[in-house]
């Protein structure tokens, strides 16, 4: 290959350093350039781009060692580096039953093995090669067309020389790999000086530059030192890097998207900001590199506690995706060269090239294709959706008992109290401090008396202490993680002072970890001072090592098979909910739904439970971006998910309080939270009128749980997130692509825009259809128009912008309960938000809510319908079996049962009845409502005011209500109601 000298500056050959990133703490964590490999990969994306008119990728396949398997849908080739002709690569593309491309590249024969088994770890089955697809191999690429019946139009193409990998459809590019020619997986050395070949430079030439290529050939493409190669060092610590450079860089470009979302966490906007432009917080890579970041800031690219590498690119006429399984640390640049078009340059420590590319084109079927490789969350116990009660501490039997009477002598409904690691003697978990905690097991059940559960926190470092069982067991098992020496059990410092982490990368670790959260005693020890109504916190998985570089686990330690820890890093949190829930499962005599939450998290990690996202601050900027958060992660399949309610650390004033309340009412996890040193502040503390508004929000989310719970059962089969930004419920209104303050329920048609800024009375919300929405509370109409607009609403302290979408049925059990379980059998009431067309549907998902029978078929599944009969004179609501209809199926890859209308549950539940029909937007008085073949029934109806506006408003005045009291008609059974008009 022919690189012309006169195209690189002299400066090309020199290390950039990039400017230092302003982050809170920040000297605790690296920068992109304090890091060996990524200031590599930083430095030859520069090179790449000073001479883009030269800059020729070395990779290319060799076109004579093409072969095809599995009918022809599996392509693997060698790939050869222009650079290293003695350096072999292997290439492999698959094209998956669904349309998903992967594409695997690794070293062949090399001096070492990269670690291969993120994908293993992260995907929930092994996803089956296309039965249709075909590649045609040609002289210079080779093409397949993918899923011809299901994605019109879409082919996967490997150019040969250089490497590229393209995803098309209809001719034009929509992801492209190494387009750049940043790709470069450096290869196994010896630390001596290699004498790597590469073809001549052009003649004639005479800079600097040459003089340097002149030493070293591959200046050009390796820069013109060993930068770092061998060690490193980050303040006191040092890496001893025994395998040396492994890094692997990859560009991966989406020429027709403007916008880029997901790679959780970070703490940005959902349309991620570009990493090179002018904004000092901007100018790092995104990181992935799970910390115990701590305070950290509200804005930035910094690694936080879990990493999903997954993004998708949008445009108003395509989505498409990309899941980069990769588990050691990795940094990402995001640039638009265009306003619509996105390129991103993945820089990974080590590591095989293992990409899935997800051709979507929408987002509904990204998320069908994302949850097909790694899984859906399960549906989580209906309690877990109820509010939960946490603080740093709690910090005696009777503070849990205490604080659960003011809670009911409140009338503030709650599901669930939490302990943090003070219930614990001497932090070893599992061990109950006597002291303060003298009855445990009576405690848990006082609690448990008045239908409710505990969440008990179990971290992952364990005291090494000769009388901790738990310990003791991990060593004797040799299931510890170990020193850089591979034998000797490492020893870090965290909660309990000297520690040990078990390396669950270990099996033989799994069942002694499961077996410990057995209640009855067995032959080895288990935690018997606990019950099935005790679950599980887990914090602290990074995991966070209190005198470990960045606060975790030097990279170069042992884990199982021999794999340093750099190389597993971002997936290690993911074990420990995982083998923490499948623990709890299998404790007790029938499996329940176990509840774990988890602050690291790897993808895939939702199969496991809920996440939250750690250390927040008490300040509006936090509560701001801890929605947008969410929303990140539920596109990333982590759907489970919630911020701290109140922020963790701070004394948040009694406004703030209340705002965060109406958040955490509309997060899919629902937790308050407070540091060891902040003051007490349970919403019983607050003063009026504050307390009687939280009582509010907490009620209002207790009465909207057949919505959550509803919007639930559809995450888990088909992996659409519970919260849904604008690009995925409009994903070609481009001014939604931006918007992540307002987001819907699931399908339900709530949409909501909490208020995250001080002394708000009013707020706009923005609505991105020709359709009529309602105010959930007042009534109220907004129109929407085809183009989208902005409304203004109400938005007082006790007041929520939260409006029903037109065509909606909304459920709700309005009964004010102390705790989710004592609502199985209240009465339901439907709100039905009418459309222009008089339309409208909704849905109501059911099961015991507890234990897994609804795999069997045990549950209610109805559908809820209005429309216009009769040539528009009436209308006819309709409650109908979707159940029947449509055989449930449950997302983990349950076989699908066969769905009996007179299954245990459904019978159990026959005499729960609608108590109330509230139906908003009707155009005049009905004359009639019966049920249908059968009796009158009794209603009210009130003509909306100022309703007469024309149609061009965006305020509609106050909608009519119909109120159908008391229909008597049970929700599990078919019926119809009549409305004549
Ligand atoms: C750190 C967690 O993020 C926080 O929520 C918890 O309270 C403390 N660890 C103590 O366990």
């Amino acid at each position: 290959m022919k690189v012309p000298l006169a195209a690189l500056s002299a400066s090309l050959l020199l290390l950039v350093s990039t400017p230092v990133a302003v982050a809170f703490k920040a000297s605790d964590f690296k920068t992109c350039s304090q890091s060996g490999f990524c200031r590599r990969g930083r430095d030859f994306a520069t090179r790449a781009k000073d001479n883009v008119n030269t800059w020729r990728s070395p990779y290319s396949v060799d076109a004579q060692s093409i072969s095809l398997a599995s009918g022809r849908a599996l392509l693997t080739a060698a790939v050869n580096s222009a650079l290293y002709p003695d350096i072999k690569f292997s290439l492999e593309v698959h094209v998956h039953e669904d349309g998903v491309v992967r594409v695997r590249m690794d070293e062949v024969g090399g001096l070492k093995k990269r670690y291969d088994e993120a994908a293993k770890w992260a995907l929930a089955v092994e996803p089956s090669i296309s039965a249709h697809t075909q590649w045609k191999v040609g002289a210079s690429s080779a093409r397949a067309i993918i899923e011809p019946k299901t994605k019109p139009g879409h082919e996967v193409v490997v150019e040969f020389k250089p490497l590229r990998v393209v995803l098309n459809k209809n001719g034009r590019e929509q992801v492209v790999v190494n387009g750049r020619g940043l790709l470069h997986m450096e290869h196994y050395r010896n630390k001596t000086v290699e004498e790597p070949k590469v073809e001549s430079p052009e003649e004639g030439a005479e800079t600097q530059a040459q003089e340097v290529l002149k030493v070293n050939p591959n200046a050009w493409f390796e820069g013109d030192s060993e930068d770092a190669y061998w060690e490193e060092s980050f303040g006191s610590w040092s890496d001893s890097k025994p395998k040396g450079p492994e890094s692997l860089s990859l560009d991966i470009d989406f020429p027709h998207h403007g916008h880029v979302y997901g790679i959780p966490q970070h703490a940005t906007s959902l349309d991620l900001p570009t990493t090179t432009g002018e904004d000092p917080f901007f100018s790092d890579p995104y990181r992935f590199y799970n910390a115990d970041v701590f305070e950290y800031l509200a804005s930035g690219t910094t690694s936080l506690y879990g990493s999903i590498p997954v993004m998708h690119a949008h445009s108003a006429d395509s989505t498409v995706a990309i899941f980069n399984a990769v588990g050691s640390e990795t940094w990402i640049d995001v640039a638009h060269p265009t306003a619509k078009s996105t390129g991103t340059h993945w820089i990974s420590e080590s590591g095989i090239l293992d990409l899935f590319i997800l051709p979507g084109p929408s987002p509904t079927e990204i998320f069908g294709q994302y949850s097909g490789l790694t899984g859906a969350a399960p549906l989580p116990a209906h309690w877990a959706l109820g509010y939960h009660q946490c603080r740093w501490n709690y910090v005696s039997s009777d503070d849990v008992r205490g604080v659960q009477k003011r809670f009911d002598e409140e009338d503030m409904p709650f599901d669930v109290l939490w302990l943090d690691i003070e219930y614990s003697k001497d932090h070893q978990y599992m061990i109950w401090d006597k002291k303060n905690f003298p009855d445990p097991v009576e405690m848990t059940k006082d609690v448990a008396a008045l239908g409710r559960k505990m969440v008990i926190i179990v971290d992952p470092h364990l005291k090494r202490a000769d009388d901790y069982p738990v310990y003791k067991q991990a060593q004797e098992l040799g299931v510890l993680v170990k020193q850089t020496n591979g034998n000797d059990d490492y020893e870090g410092w965290c909660w309990p002072g000297s520690s040990s982490w078990v390396d669950f990368f270990n099996p033989v670790s799994w069942d002694f970890w499961k077996s410990l959260f057995k209640t009855t005693k067995g032959s080895s020890w288990s935690w018997t001072e606990s019950t099935e109504d005790i679950h599980i916190w887990n914090d602290m998985n990074e995991p966070s090592v209190f005198n470990g570089p960045e606060i975790t686990m030097p990279k170069d330690l042992i884990h199982y098979g021999g794999w340093e820890h750099r190389d597993i890093h971002n997936i290690n949190g993911m074990f420990l909910p995982r083998i923490t829930s499948e623990g709890l499962i299998a404790r007790g005599e029938t499996p329940k739904r176990p509840f774990v939450l988890t602050r690291s998290f790897f993808a895939g990690s939702q199969r496991y439970g809920a996440m939250w996202t750690g250390d927040n601050l008490g300040t509006w900027e936090h509560m701001a971006v801890g929605i947008k958060m969410v929303l990140s992660n539920g596109i990333a399949g982590m759907s489970f998910a919630g911020s701290d309610v109140g922020g963790f650390f701070g004394n948040p004033q009694p406004d703030m309080l209340v705002r965060w309340y109406w958040v955490g009412a509309f997060s899919p996890f629902f937790r308050a939270h407070a540091h060891l040193d902040s003051k007490r502040r349970e919403p019983y503390l607050l003063d009026e009128p504050h307390k009687s508004t939280v009582r509010n929000i907490l009620r209002l989310r207790y009465s909207l749980l057949p919505v959550w719970y509803t919007a639930f059962r559809e995450t888990s089969v088909t992996g659409l997130p519970l919260l849904r930004p604008h690009y995925v419920m409009f994903p070609q209104d481009e001014t939604g692509f931006t918007i992540d303050d307002q987001f819907f329920v699931g399908n339900s048609g709530l949409l909501v825009k909490p208020i995250t800024r001080p002394g708000v009375t009013e707020e706009t919300i923005y609505l991105p259809e020709d359709n009529v929405y309602y105010d959930y509370f007042t009534y109220r109409i907004y129109r929407g128009s085809p183009k989208g607009r902005n409304v203004t609403v109400p938005a007082d302290l006790h007041q929520l912008p939260l409006l029903v979408r037109g065509g909606s049925i909304i459920p709700t059990r309005d009964r004010p309960r102390r705790a989710s379980s004592h609502m199985h059998r209240d009465p339901f009431t439907l709100r039905i938000a009418l459309d222009g067309s008089l339309k409208a549907r909704g849905e109501i998902y059911l099961d015991d809510g507890v234990t897994y029978s609804y795999r069997e078929g045990h549950l209610t599944w109805r559908g809820l319908a209005i429309d216009k009969i009769s040539r528009g004179s009436e209308l006819r609501l309709l409650n109908t079996d979707l159940a029947a209809a449509t055989p449930y199926s449950a997302a983990e890859g349950t076989a699908v049962t066969e769905f009996r209308p007179e299954n245990p549950f459904q019978t159990g539940i026959a005499s729960v009845r609608v108590e109330r029909v509230i139906v908003l937007g009707l155009p005049g008085k009905p004359k009639r409502i019966v049920v249908e073949g059968g009796r009158e029934l009794e209603w009210e109806y009130a003509p909306g005011a100022g309703a007469a506006r024309k149609r061009g408003d965006s305020d509609g005045g106050d909608a009519s209500v119909l109120t159908i009291k008391d229909p008597g008609l049970a929700v599990a059974t078919d019926w119809a109601i009549l409305i004549t008009m």
